[in-house]
């Protein structure tokens, strides 16, 4: 099972999940803006939301893909529990790629709000969430 992890952070909150995501199935975790370069069973993406919207450059991740992604699994903060995975699911229809049913979302720290969140217990739950994933797989 061919595994790779792409996160985009503004903030660092998202790259925290990607990284012990990163640590579960010994893959480096990388910026968006490193296209795969061969093919993909499951991609583990991560974002976020800034005013109501995932960022650009996750839309243009999609837009420049070359390789064949199986499927994707979205993964990401935010600083309400506005979850990404509507506007990913979004991307994924268009470019016909399947979005596994499960994804992991926890809250982000912004401007006061979800104070050190993405803390120990997310990570933990990250973690046990991948493990899960690659029990399925
Ligand atoms: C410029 C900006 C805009 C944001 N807008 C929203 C928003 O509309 N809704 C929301 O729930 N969180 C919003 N947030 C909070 C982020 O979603 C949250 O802090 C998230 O954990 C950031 O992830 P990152 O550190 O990986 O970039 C915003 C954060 C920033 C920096």
């Amino acid at each position: 099972m061919k595994y790779a992890i792409r996160y985009y952070s503004k903030t660092g909150n998202t790259k925290s999940l990607a990284q012990a995501i990163s640590e579960v199935l010994n893959v480096k975790a990388h910026d968006i803006t490193v296209e795969p370069d061969e093919d993909v069973d499951i991609l583990f993406l991560g974002t976020s939301i800034y005013g109501s919207s995932i960022d650009p450059s996750v839309i243009k991740f999609f837009d420049e893909l070359k390789v064949n992604v199986k499927k994707i699994i979205s993964f990401g903060t935010s600083g309400t529990m506005q979850s990404q995975s509507q506007q990913i699911a979004n991307l994924c229809l268009v470019h016909d790629i399947e979005l596994d049913e499960n994804e992991f979302h926890c809250p982000g720290e912004f401007v006061g709000m979800n104070k050190n969140r993405p803390n120990s217990q997310d990570i933990e739950d990250v973690k046990e969430f991948v493990r899960n994933v690659i029990k399925r797989a």
